[in-house]
């Protein structure tokens, strides 16, 4: 079958590959409808997680139809329409009880890959490399996906499919910023980070009842996005004081929720910038925190930050002491996909959350390694390529 596979640092080929089987009894096997780019992908692509192998299958967020089932999957049969959880959790271990699937116990098959530097690392997922399972990504006319009956969701009739593949990772994990942010009614929030992941935390903030919510980025076509499709203000960080703007727009205090959506490639100007870039180049600081940093400065006393960016280690400056004096509460977490996905997926049906607008790009899968140079450089406007095997 045919799959855009990495061949190193920024070089994406589609080949022939070897078509997935049934490997265990919970497995299925799902014919992909639609496949989506991701920021997390651009980590992958640009070397800063060094767990990838020449050859492997990328992607990890999907839509498709069931073509086979093992003999322990209940909950589907073939022909089902679902959308797949990017992260793979076994639903049993003590960590999915807690529903803090990301961290399953049993969804990544290479635990010890990075386990002895950092201690207990994170669950599988699909197409991010063998630090995280090593399994293989979406970007396939097929994908194995184990634990089926956790991990796939049936799409309800009437959500298109543009609109629910976004319910496999960035619906949700914008969901779980706003929610594990505790973003309450009246709140005023701040989300760093325009792209997929950072307007849907947006969204979900609005839907949570917050009183004002305020984009930060530097692309004014993702700010304009974001105010038309998502009901939110933003702020252009290159062109305004986004401390005293912030300030200004909450009371003078700040805003109570800061949701990062950038990660460790963060951009930024100043001298700050340098000191970032020189030391990632110099694999002497894996991550430029510049949005971390800015989101814990500019929190109000007694706020909450959440990290949604993705960090693979060490990071210098970090306001540490902000986090303290401040009271500040700090979180992260991969996604917990699989405790909001079937009310995300209510959500859309009702047209509360729309997404497909995110899908600025669409073509066959045969145009992948184009599509995701027009994603990363951000080229004609691309907020997400979304790929058909099919097309
Ligand atoms: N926690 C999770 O489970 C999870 C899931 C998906 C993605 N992610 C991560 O979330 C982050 C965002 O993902 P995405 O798909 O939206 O990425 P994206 O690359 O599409 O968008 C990132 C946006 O951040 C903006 N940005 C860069 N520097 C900034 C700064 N200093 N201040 C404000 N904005 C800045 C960019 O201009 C861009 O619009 C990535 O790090 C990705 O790996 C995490
Ligand atoms: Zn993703
Ligand atoms: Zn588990």
């Amino acid at each position: 079958m045919k799959a855009l596979v990495w061949q190193g640092a920024d070089e994406l080929a589609v080949t022939q590959v070897p078509e997935p089987q049934l490997r265990n009894e919970q497995d299925a096997i799902i014919k992909v409808r639609k496949t989506v780019t991701c920021g997390s992908d651009l980590h992958l692509l640009g070397g800063y997680l060094p767990f990838m192998e020449r050859g492997d299958v990328l992607g990890h967020e999907f839509l498709g139809e069931v073509v086979e089932v093992g003999p322990q999957v209940r909950r589907h049969r073939v022909g089902d329409r679902v959308v797949v959880c990017s992260f793979i959790s076994c639903g049993r271990c003590w960590y999915c009880q807690q529903q803090q699937f990301s961290l399953c116990d049993n969804g990544n098959t290479n635990p010890a890959v990075i386990e002895s530097p950092r201690g207990p690392m994170l669950g599988g997922c699909y197409g991010y490399s063998h630090a995280l399972g090593g399994f293989a990504g979406s970007h396939a006319e097929y994908i194995r996906v184990p634990y089926a009956d956790q991990g796939a969701f049936p799409v309800p009739d009437g959500v298109s499919d543009e609109r629910a593949l976004f319910a496999s990772d960035a619906a949700p994990t914008g969901w779980m910023g706003a929610d594990l942010g505790g973003v309450r009614p009246g709140d005023v929030v701040a989300v760093w980070g325009a792209g997929g992941v950072g307007q849907m935390a947006a969204r979900a903030a609005v839907l949570l009842g917050a009183e004002r919510v305020i984009v930060i980025d530097r692309f004014d076509d993702r700010l304009r996005m974001a105010e038309t499709h998502l009901g939110v203000e933003t702020l252009n960080y290159q062109s305004h004081d986004v401390g005293g703007e912030l300030l200004e727009r909450s009371g003078g205090r700040g805003p109570d929720v800061c949701i990062e959506a950038v990660g460790m490639e963060s951009h930024s100007t100043g001298p700050q910038s340098w000191y970032d870039q020189i030391k990632q180049q110099l694999r002497l600081e894996p991550d430029a925190p510049v949005a971390a940093r800015d989101a814990i400065h500019n929190c109000r006393k007694g706020g909450s930050v959440f990290l949604l960016g993705v960090y693979a280690g060490l990071v210098d400056r970090f306001p540490l002491g902000a986090v303290m004096n401040k009271g500040l509460t700090l979180r992260g977490a991969q996604q917990h996909g699989h405790r909001y996905i079937p009310m995300l997926l209510e959500r859309m049906a009702r047209d509360e959350l729309v997404t497909e607008h995110l899908a600025t790009h669409t073509m066959p899968l045969d145009q992948a390694p184009q599509g995701y140079s027009m994603f990363k450089n951000r080229i004609d406007g691309c907020v997400r390529a979304v790929f058909e095997p099919a097309g």
